[in-house]
């Protein structure tokens, strides 16, 4: 967004002051590498209407779009995947839907592009499921889903894990606590040595953490799982 303040009540109250173009591209580019893999997980704890996830999803997009141009059926699979490594969290309901539009948007702007006539409707609702799961109305702080009035609810934030385990049209979904992630990240070093995290599982899968459910479907139908 060009304004990066909405209004001065909003700052006083959820510090909220976005972060202009420059610096996010700038930031960006300090993990080039990472924004380019396409399976690569980028959490952003406060991602307002997703400063930082829309710059990621345009350099993920722009080599899923070199890599896979010719074959719809591999478009698809791979931009969902792309699309489901990005996660965001924030305390005001209208910046998590702002957040979600403004993705599928930029998912759909290429999709329509790229695929033409290839086009389609569970795919495009399949994008975005996805985004309904990643970005979660929440306060990072408590870890627990919020109301309307920023309020905390009983429901704990849980994120999604999308992959395509067998390299075919099944999409694997396993649902894991905000809370459990971080508490199996602080029982590995990696955080410490290398300055990131991996979400579901450290690299040699020392620590997994318990995940409350898991699903399986074709890419196209993944809304049938709730
Ligand atoms: C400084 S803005 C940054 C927005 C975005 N990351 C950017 O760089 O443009 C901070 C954001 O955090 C949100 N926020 C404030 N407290 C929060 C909390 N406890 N949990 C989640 N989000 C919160 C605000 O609503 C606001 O959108």
């Amino acid at each position: 967004m060009a304004e990066q303040v909405k209004s001065k009540q909003r700052v006083a109250d959820h510090g909220e002051v976005f972060t202009a173009e420059r610096e996010v591209k700038a930031m960006c580019d300090l993990v080039a590498q990472e924004c380019e893999r396409i399976d690569s997980r980028f959490l952003e704890p406060a991602c307002g209407d997703g400063n930082f996830l829309a710059e990621i999803l345009n350099r993920k997009l722009n080599i899923v779009t070199k890599k896979y141009k010719k074959s719809a059926y591999d478009w698809e699979r791979y931009s969902l995947l792309a699309l489901g490594s990005l996660y965001g969290v924030d305390i005001l309901q209208d910046n998590c839907e702002e957040c979600r539009k403004r993705l599928f948007e930029i998912w759909n702007a290429e999709y329509t592009k790229i695929c033409k006539k290839e086009c389609n409707e569970q795919t495009r609702e399949a994008a975005k499921f996805i985004l309904g799961k990643n970005i979660v109305c929440g306060n990072a702080l408590t870890l627990m889903k919020v109301d309307e009035k920023q309020q905390d609810t009983a429901y704990p934030i849980v994120f999604s894990e999308w992959t395509f385990p067998f390299n075919d049209s099944q999409i694997h979904r396993k649902d894991y606590t905000m809370a459990e992630l971080l508490n199996a990240s602080e029982q590995t070093d990696e955080i410490k040595t290398t300055g990131q995290m991996s979400l579901f599982a450290n690299e040699d899968g020392e620590v997994e953490p318990t995940f409350l459910q898991e699903y399986i479907a074709h890419y196209r139908r993944l809304a049938e799982n709730g």
